[in-house]
């Protein structure tokens, strides 16, 4: 039961409908924090939040793009609306031309969708948590991956965004130095997902663990302070992470 002198911390976890966002929203839920989830599909969104919502979970899911302006607004009002707001999870990704393809064959405006959704919607995203995020010294944690550091060929609009997502978290942390929020990147190794899948249909990804594989990880990250994490790049596949 939820202490009324101590409200159980809330999370906005964008891409929540399927993949590690459905199982962040999992884990978080099933240990007392608030949601706020979103994703474009509504059908998959509200799928995840009646199931959470059957198990006692308090959920608020609403169902756009974080690439717009005026969705964004709405996510932040939601937290709000549930009195504060301790982890903003900028997990929401898009591969670009799904299969996957050379960097130079892609056209251009699937270039500026993949940089406003994972690059650009999680930095502004940030500005807008920032006033809930100070009150309870709360964490941004932005999803990363493998693809913004080494190279993959075909893969490389998604890694040039992430690495540029990384690049801003590690700024934005350096920024928020001393204030008692933190930014942290998270690369949570590969993944038997739907997005893994569009983006390599050839590919036997039967051996590839589930989302699941990275939960030792999130138990891990929600019982640290923002300010121990702020700065700091984890594999979440690859612990102890507290050594890093
Ligand atoms: N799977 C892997 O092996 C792997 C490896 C390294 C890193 N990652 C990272 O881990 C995170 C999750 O990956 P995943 O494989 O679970 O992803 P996924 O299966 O592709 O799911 C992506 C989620 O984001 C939502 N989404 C996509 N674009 C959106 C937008 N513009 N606005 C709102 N929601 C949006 C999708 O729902 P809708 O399509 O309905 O919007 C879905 O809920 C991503 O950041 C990814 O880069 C994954």
């Amino acid at each position: 039961m939820t202490n009324p002198l101590r409200p159980s911390r809330v999370a906005l976890i964008t891409g929540a409908s399927t993949g590690l966002g459905e199982t962040i929203a999992e884990f978080l839920g099933g240990v007392g924090w608030r949601l706020v989830l979103t994703a474009r599909t509504e059908s998959d969104l509200t799928a995840v939040a009646e199931r959470l919502s059957g198990r006692g979970v308090i959920v608020r899911a609403v169902a756009g793009d974080v690439g717009e302006a005026a969705h964004r607004a709405r996510l932040i009002a939601e937290a709000s609306s549930l009195g504060r707001l301790d982890w903003l999870v900028n997990n929401a990704s898009q591969m670009g031309v799904s299969p996957i393809r050379p960097l130079l064959d892609h056209p251009v405006d699937v270039f500026e969708k993949v940089l406003r959704t994972n690059v650009i919607a999680p930095v502004a995203l940030a500005q807008l948590a920032l006033p809930l995020l100070r009150e309870t010294d709360g964490l941004v944690v932005n999803v990363s991956s493998e693809a913004a550091v080494d190279v993959f060929p075909c893969a490389g609009i998604y890694g040039a965004s992430k690495a540029a997502l990384d690049q801003a978290s590690r700024i934005i942390a350096a920024e928020l130095a001393d204030t008692g929020v933190g930014v942290t990147s998270v690369d949570p190794g590969g993944m038997r997902t739907r997005g893994y899948a569009e983006a390599e249909p050839d590919f036997d990804l039967s051996s590839v663990p589930t989302p699941d594989v990275t939960l030792p990880f999130w138990k891990w990250l929600a019982e640290v302070s923002s300010g121990e994490v702020s700065g700091r790049r984890y594999l979440a596949q690859s612990g102890p992470w507290d050594t890093k």
